[in-house]
């Protein structure tokens, strides 16, 4: 297992490799594709590559409630031990009560939800950490894009001046090119989901501390998650 001591490994051994051992720490990192591509399913394979680890690992979910993520993890065989705290952005949308101690009532103002993640980050501890936001793109559709965009600048500022490492999902082709632009602008790194003739592919565009050369490399979702050909 590739384990390098500033990186946080994705536990995909051969995106590893690409990756010169993992994720550089304290970075944050668009994962862009198209729907059903494996965006979630990434993310939650690097979260429970951070349980494994020891690590802290704390999932913003805006799709789906804690427990459907729980179940799909479960699927893959990944036992997280309650290891992972939810800070739960979807159950208010349903009008379900969370599962969670971290719950947001609404996303039209997003103090309350800065409040939530200073709290957790604050419960949570020093120390090295994981952080997900799935999907970053339902947080830009239900907010005002602008002010979203400032609230992340500060949210990615708080998170990473710590030893951690954000990786937030975009959907592929939703968003305007300026929205893109800051968001790229405002991050570490890139990876690039898409399928081809109904194969899997995904690329590195960008990665601070790392050399990379966007190529396109084949991957499979199998039981055991996420494996490059
Ligand atoms: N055990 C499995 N074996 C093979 N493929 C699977 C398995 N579980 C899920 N998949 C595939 O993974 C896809 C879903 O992946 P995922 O939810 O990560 O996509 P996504 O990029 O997050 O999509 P969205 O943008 O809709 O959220 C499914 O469409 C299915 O094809
Ligand atoms: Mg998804």
């Amino acid at each position: 297992m590739v384990h390098e001591a500033n990186r946080f490994s994705t536990g995909i051994l051969k995106f590893d490799k690409l990756l010169e051992g993992g994720f550089p720490e304290s970075s944050s990192v668009l994962l862009n594709g198209t729907p059903g591509i494996g965006k979630s399913i990434f993310c939650q394979q690097f979260l429970y590559h951070g349980v494994k680890n020891n690590e802290k690992c704390i999932f913003l979910t805006f799709d789906v409630r804690p427990e459907t993520i729980l179940n799909s993890m479960a699927r893959f065989g990944w036992e997280t031990k309650d290891k992972i705290v939810f800070v739960d952005c979807f159950s208010y949308r349903i009008g379900a009560q969370s599962s969670s101690r971290y719950a947001i009532t609404g996303l039209s103002d997003l103090n309350q939800l800065s409040m939530i993640f200073e709290d957790v980050l604050g419960d949570v501890g020093k120390g090295r950490k994981r952080i997900v936001v799935d999907s970053l793109s339902t947080l830009l559709l239900y907010s005002d894009p602008e002010l979203t965009l400032k609230f992340l600048k500060d949210f990615i500022a708080a998170a990473t001046s710590q030893k951690a490492l954000i990786l937030m999902t975009i959907e592929e082709g939703i968003h305007d090119e300026k929205t893109m632009a800051i968001l790229n602008y405002m991050t570490e790194g890139l990876i690039e989901m898409k399928f081809d003739m109904d194969k899997r592919f995904l690329r590195i565009m960008k990665m601070r501390d790392t050399a990379t050369s966007r190529t396109w490399s084949e991957f499979d979702i199998t039981k055991k998650g996420i494996e490059l050909v």
